[in-house]
């Protein structure tokens, strides 16, 4: 197997050197110590790690810091006001430099907003947002005053967005009244209303910040306007401290149930974790980086590697509003291009799609800033990943393939630039500080060349510190598979190859991977059988050649199917309205029965068979193998 080792020019520069696997090695403790204490603490920690209410971790526990003051205030007070924070780049071509004074500036006014709404530290706050600088500003101003934020991606539906409000808490919602998408402004305040209906909630205000000019519905004293009540707020605001496992937000995500776990993280060591991988995978250098990470707020790369690592490093960074062909294929090349983009970390699918847009495409633009390359979300097949260093990186620079998860918060597996030769493909181990294993179903650790679970044995600073209402199920999901071992079990299959090198081989439950963002089973199953017309579904991620997986839905009927193809339609339609259009089935297919065991399961394998176009598996535990006659000619 190739690799890919760095360019001696590249491993001369890096921020990081093999010795920092040693140093991690010798002493794991004081190297997190350190990693902290790049960051401002109000109030120096003297512990580093108290694990003894397993699986709850309290990281640097005595110390206090405020997060905002980390991101912003530091920077404008050693005298990098005036350095841009962020080119933000509108859909429509619009566009605005912002400057760490400007932003620190805009979170100060916002806080003094929230202040003034009766907003105390514990309190939730929802954001529901497109890529938009108020969106950050608030997520910031949240983190600023203690308040807990959850943001909820502007493609989930209502029913989604109040299904977490309402888990959540949240007092107050902030919002837009729309958002571009594709050169048309489309409406989201709107959905707001929506949500919340007539039905009383915990949300007292909803904030709207104007940015397409459409008319919104509106509800005298619960609705205020961005620009004016933050605009005319003062600037001034004085940071305080919070201790280091103070809630900084709640992020819901998919589990192997139809109901979204609302994953916690906390200050101190995720502020501290975000920092260090940002500083080092990227090899990131303050005031001469131009970094773009393309994720959206909406998930959990958008908060670690948009909002907390970068501005904790003082990044001057891109954050772009739409989508890659808005308003042609060109967009994401022409951006790199006009600000000089030196660090592009995006997902698989998006390489996968610019790889059937064709070369000439950005083969048309000047690449030649770009330094490193990173990708997350999803396995990254070996062609995308040399179509990518290729294309993007003139056959030289390295690319980190990142493994993480909501939960983990942070990145965990990741090749280390300048110093790791990588492999197409392998995420190839974890980082200096961090500890993971591939076990089999007993626990006992694979060999080279072979497969089994992934497992996390140690506690890191920036893990997830529960799921927020529901501590059971926190154990029960993560902690159950290996307690003896006192393992966090991360829910993917791994591989070793015959150097002992880790390559990520996705999930091993019922959570699907389309396109990066994880869906499960049961959630689109719900969806489907909330249509009068589905009396029962089962659904599977079959391979895509593009999103990585695809939604394959197989449904019995109620009656009989009249007008099957106009049904579909409307089942897709009626997925993505109520989860989002993410979640919409690539197929449906239209069955009499489906294959169970005989206690009931249905069992996925054998449908990801059948939507695999694969011969069948063991069909022996079925209760009516002859199920697939039927289903194969449906
Ligand atoms: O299956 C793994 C996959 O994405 C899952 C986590 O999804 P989420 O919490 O939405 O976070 C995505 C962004 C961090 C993982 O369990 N995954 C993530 N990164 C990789 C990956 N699979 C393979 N290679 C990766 N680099």
């Amino acid at each position: 197997m190739t690799s890919y080792p760095p360019a001696p020019e590249f491993a001369a520069q890096a921020n990081a050197d093999a010795a920092l696997y040693e140093r991690a090695r010798a002493d794991r403790d004081g190297f997190w110590a350190e990693q902290a204490n790049r960051l401002h603490w109000h109030k120096p920690f003297t512990e580093v790690l108290d694990w003894t209410d397993a699986p709850v971790a309290r990281w640097f526990g005595d110390g206090e810091l405020n997060v905002a003051y980390n991101c912003l205030d530091r920077h404008v007070i050693d005298g990098h006001g005036d350095q841009v924070a962020i080119h933000w780049e509108g859909e429509p071509g619009d566009s605005r430099a912002i400057t760490y004074a400007e932003l620190l500036d805009e979170v100060c006014r916002a806080a003094n907003t929230f202040t003034a709404l009766g907003l105390v530290p514990g309190d939730r706050v929802a954001i529901y947002m497109p890529m938009v600088p108020e969106a950050i500003v608030t997520m910031l101003a949240c983190a600023r005053l203690g308040l807990t934020h959850s943001v909820v991606f502007a493609g989930f539906s209502p029913t989604a967005l109040r299904q977490r409000v309402d888990d959540a808490e949240a007092r107050l919602i902030v919002t837009t009244d729309g958002q571009w998408r594709r050169g048309k402004p489309a409406a989201l305040k709107y959905a707001v209303d929506e949500a919340l209906g007539s039905d009383p909630s915990s949300v007292e205000h909803v904030l709207v910040v104007r940015r397409v000019g459409l008319d919104v519905p509106w509800t005298e004293v619960r609705d205020l306007w961005w620009d004016e009540t933050v605009a005319a707020a003062s600037p001034s605001h004085e940071a305080q401290p919070f201790p280091a496992e103070h809630p900084l937000f709640i992020l819901y995500t998919s589990g192997t149930t139809g109901k979204p776990k609302g994953i916690l993280h906390t200050t101190g060591g995720y502020l501290t974790q975000t920092a260090y991988t940002h500083h080092n995978v990227f090899d990131h250098k303050p005031g001469h980086d131009i970094y773009w990470c393309t994720a959206d707020i909406g998930w959990v790369t958008g908060h670690s590697y948009i909002v907390y690592g970068p501005l904790a490093n003082r990044a001057t960074q891109v954050v772009y509003e739409g989508t890659p062909n808005s308003p042609d294929e060109h967009r994401h090349f022409q951006i790199i291009e006009k600000y000089g983009v030196t660090i592009y970390y995006t997902a698989p699918t998006l390489i996968r799609t610019f790889m059937k847009w064709g070369r000439d495409i950005p083969d048309a633009h000047d690449l030649s800033t770009l330094r490193l390359l990173g990708s997350v979300g999803e396995p990254i097949n070996p062609e995308a990943w040399r179509w990518y260093r290729e294309v993007f990186g003139a056959n030289n620079t390295p690319i980190v393939d990142t493994w993480w998860q909501t939960e983990t918060g942070a990145i965990m597996i990741a090749p280390l630039p300048g110093v790791t030769a990588a492999k197409p493909g392998a995420a190839m181990g974890p980082l200096p500080g961090i500890s993971a294993q591939v076990v089999d179903d007993d626990g006992t650790p694979v060999g080279s060349d072979e497969s089994g679970l992934l497992v996390l044995d140690q506690p890191w600073p920036s893990m997830l510190r529960g799921i927020w209402n529901d501590m059971d199920r926190y154990r029960e999901t993560y902690w159950q598979r290996f307690a003896s071992e006192g393992w966090y079990f991360a829910g993917d299959g791994a591989k070793l190859d015959a150097d002992g090198d880790l390559w990520i081989l996705g999930r091993v439950d019922d959570v699907m991977n389309v396109s990066g963002h994880r869906i499960s089973t049961a959630e689109v199953e719900s969806a489907l059988v909330g249509h009068p017309a589905v009396a029962e579904a089962a659904v599977v991620g079959a391979s895509d050649e593009t999103t990585g997986q695809g939604i394959v839905a197989f449904v019995i009927l109620t009656g009989s199917a009249a007008a099957a193809d106009a049904l579909v339609s409307e089942l897709k339609a009626a997925v993505s309205l109520e989860i989002s259009p993410i979640a919409r089935p690539r197929e449906i297919h239209i069955v009499p029965e489906l294959p169970k065991t005989r206690s009931g399961k249905i069992m996925r394998r054998l449908l990801r068979d059948v939507a695999e176009g694969r011969e069948l598996g063991d069909t022996s535990t079925l209760v009516d193998p002859t199920v697939f006659e039927a289903i194969a000619t449906a």
